[in-house]
């Protein structure tokens, strides 16, 4: 047995597992994770239509080429907003079927693993299939570093001094709304920002925080970039692109 695998531990017969694969680098992930990984009967993972599907590229380098895989492919992913019946119809008969894809291996005591970006239950998909799973099978969620935690260490900034207030935000939240919400906090995360940019960038700059946001784009990933929002022209990003602002609280 590996010191990995001695520590990092074994996995059980009818298991989901959650597992955080971190922001994006394999380096970053944890021991039980990368333990996992290897341990698991089957690896399931969301992809869009076509690609090969973000956290399977970051655990290829720990993969068994025999494993056993569930490739679980988005019907849509951005092409309308979420309230329109055209996202939410679709994608409610996916999480579905897709539950009882792994449901299948579940009751003939396979494990499954369940790759997730960054951590689980931080706006992961995985947390469609906890819910509609995890009482009828046993389930174990393994924590993982969240893609905004690797990006503010690779943009090399603290993002909350003394007692600041963080608040996490969706891009895809109303500019208004955006504004306001940045405008109450000390410190700020906005997340989904790919094809928001234009809207963030105008939002921040409402806030008059525009002077200390931080753009990311893949953060810990090939292709990262780490650019001042002040400087970032571009009317939209990529799916891995989160925004910064980084709290000035109390500094001793
Ligand atoms: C659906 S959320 C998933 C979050 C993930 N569960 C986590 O713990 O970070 C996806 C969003 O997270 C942000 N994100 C996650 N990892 C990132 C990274 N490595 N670089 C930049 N943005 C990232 C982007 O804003 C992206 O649109």
């Amino acid at each position: 047995m590996s010191t990995l695998e001695a520590i990092g531990g074994a996995a059980a017969s009818g298991t989901l597992y959650g597992i955080g694969v971190g922001p994006g680098d394999v380096r970053y992930m944890t021991l039980r994770a990368a333990s996992l990984v290897g341990a698991v009967d089957v690896i399931a993972y969301f992809a869009k239509a076509g690609r090969e599907g973000h956290a399977r590229r970051i655990v290829a380098p720990l993969m068994a080429s025999d494993r056993p895989e569930e490739k679980l492919e988005y019907p849509v992913t951005d092409e309308f907003p979420v309230a329109d019946p055209r996202y939410h119809e679709p994608i409610a008969e996916f999480y579905r079927e897709a539950a009882e894809r792994l449901a299948k291996h579940l009751a003939a005591g396979r494990s499954v693993g369940l790759l997730a970006e960054g951590d689980p239950f931080f706006f992961g998909s995985f947390m469609h299939m906890w819910h509609r799973l995890a009482d009828r099978f046993p389930v174990e969620v393994v924590p993982g570093v969240t893609g905004m935690s690797g990006c503010w260490t690779r943009a090399n900034t603290p993002i909350t001094w003394g007692d600041d207030t963080l608040t996490v935000l969706a891009g895809t939240l109303d500019e208004a709304v955006l504004t306001r919400r940045l405008q109450d906090t000390e410190a700020a995360v906005i997340m989904k920002v790919g094809r928001n940019l234009a809207k963030v960038r105008r939002a921040v700059e409402a806030a008059r925080c525009l002077d200390r946001a931080i753009y990311i784009e893949r953060g810990t990933m090939e292709g990262e970039r780490i650019v001042p929002l002040s400087e970032m022209t571009d009317p939209s990003g990529p799916y891995f692109a989160i925004v910064l602002v980084p709290g000035r609280g109390r500094r001793l």
